[in-house]
């Protein structure tokens, strides 16, 4: 995370004294990435952090993962995916994998009800709301999402995800590792630099500790060789203050600035977040391409590295059309294919001014297969769409 921050009440120096009103010491907890060489935060817990009842083996929902092949384009049909795989669908335990490898697992939930609370030591999460809200309830404090919000979620923080006012629509991007804003945007000390799409002003955080009561408190962990439940002997919401960079923090795709040109920007110039071996980039309602001769649709393009998966989220995404592709569609359009507009839309798009689309890609430098969900939902036609005049 790139700034520090304060929440709540910390002592005035660390790991010194810190007394709660009995007398007694709050139970100091660093929590860090990469070995302490990285952005940390220091929580002070009412109960001591390590204290847990038992451990037993968990059965989440697990799906099985086929290659891409026949090597094809495809596009999924999130709208067809239907309820969840436990009965009652929450963000968590609900999430229907879609495209999966050893580095990300990409998947969609239409969740209802609060999901437990959760840990995921794999790696960091990224949840981008594509409609409805949900609190995001952390040892941190709680963070309010609504559409449109990124929310990135460090690794191991134990949090639960509660919908409001009905359902929320949730693309959940599980890496291997940590997520953060690309590298070239920061400063040596992580300040955003004047060519960023976004800053500091338009990132969100806890502002206060939830402090909860409660005693043997069921939380599920989600670890690189399977899942547990621990039980806490107490509440691990318990925490009074905590100070650092290490957070759970918020980003509007609303407040992402495009970056335009002449003629016809990479799409770097779109990337949001950076993870190992993947990027995570908005496509954003803006003006386009304004050179008197320019084509404001992408040329046909193979970056021949990466597979693209892009969910389509609002407005009219220009490039597609007539291929299928809605609200709630999801292409992937893997390496080893050269892919462009769909017939037509290059002549269509000469003289336009503005594109309302609005879009979250995640390009991977490894290979995504596709999880059982996603067979389900395929349109299996969208291989030969670029096969036919418009
Ligand atoms: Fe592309």
């Amino acid at each position: 995370m790139p700034y520090y921050r304060r929440v709540g009440e910390v002592p005035p120096k660390r790991h010194t004294q810190f007394r709660q009103p009995d007398g007694s010491l709050f139970a100091e907890e660093l929590m860090g990435q990469e070995g302490f060489s990285s952005d940390s935060s220091l929580l002070y817990h009412r109960h001591r952090p390590t204290a847990i009842t038992s451990a037993v083996p968990f059965e989440a929902p697990a799906w099985s993962r086929v290659p891409n092949l026949p090597l094809k384009p495809r596009h999924l049909q999130t709208g067809k995916l239907g309820g969840g795989p436990t009965g009652t669908v929450d963000p968590v335990l609900g999430r229907q994998h879609l495209l999966a490898n050893d580095d990300v697992r990409i998947s969609y939930v239409e969740a209802t009800e609060p999901s437990p609370l959760y840990r995921n030591a794999i790696g960091d999460e990224c949840l981008y709301v594509s409609a409805g809200a949900v609190t995001l309830e952390s040892t941190f404090g709680a963070l309010e999402l609504r559409e449109g919000d990124y929310a990135v979620i460090p690794t191991s923080v134990i949090h639960r995800l509660v919908p409001k006012d009905g359902a929320v629509k949730l693309l959940t991007i599980e890496a291997t590792g940590h997520i953060g804003p690309p590298r070239r945007y920061l400063s040596v000390r992580g300040q955003f630099l004047e060519h960023a799409p976004y800053c500091e002003r338009d990132l969100r955080g806890p502002t206060q500790p939830i402090l909860a009561e409660g005693y043997d408190i069921s939380v599920l962990v989600q670890a690189r060789r399977g899942w547990t439940e621990h039980v806490y002997a107490n509440h691990p919401f318990d925490v009074v203050g905590w100070d650092g960079c290490l957070y759970p923090w918020a980003f509007s795709i609303h407040d992402f600035e495009p970056i335009t040109g002449r003629v016809h920007q990479p799409p770097p110039v779109h990337q949001t977040f950076e993870g190992p071996n993947f990027v995570i980039c908005s496509f954003v309602p803006r003006k386009v391409d304004y050179h008197p001769l320019a084509i404001p649709v992408p040329y046909n393009h193979h970056n021949v590295d990466s597979d693209e998966m892009l969910f389509y989220t609002g407005g009219n995404y220009e490039a597609r059309r007539g291929s299928g592709i809605e609200q709630g569609s999801i292409s992937l359009h893997p390496s080893g294919f050269t892919h462009g507009p769909q017939p037509g839309a290059v002549e269509r798009a000469i003289g336009v001014e503005a594109f309302d689309e609005l879009a979250v890609m995640v390009d991977t430098f490894r290979p995504l297969d596709l999880c059982e969900p996603a067979l389900a939902i395929e349109d299996t036609g969208y291989a030969w769409t670029w096969n036919r005049d418009a």
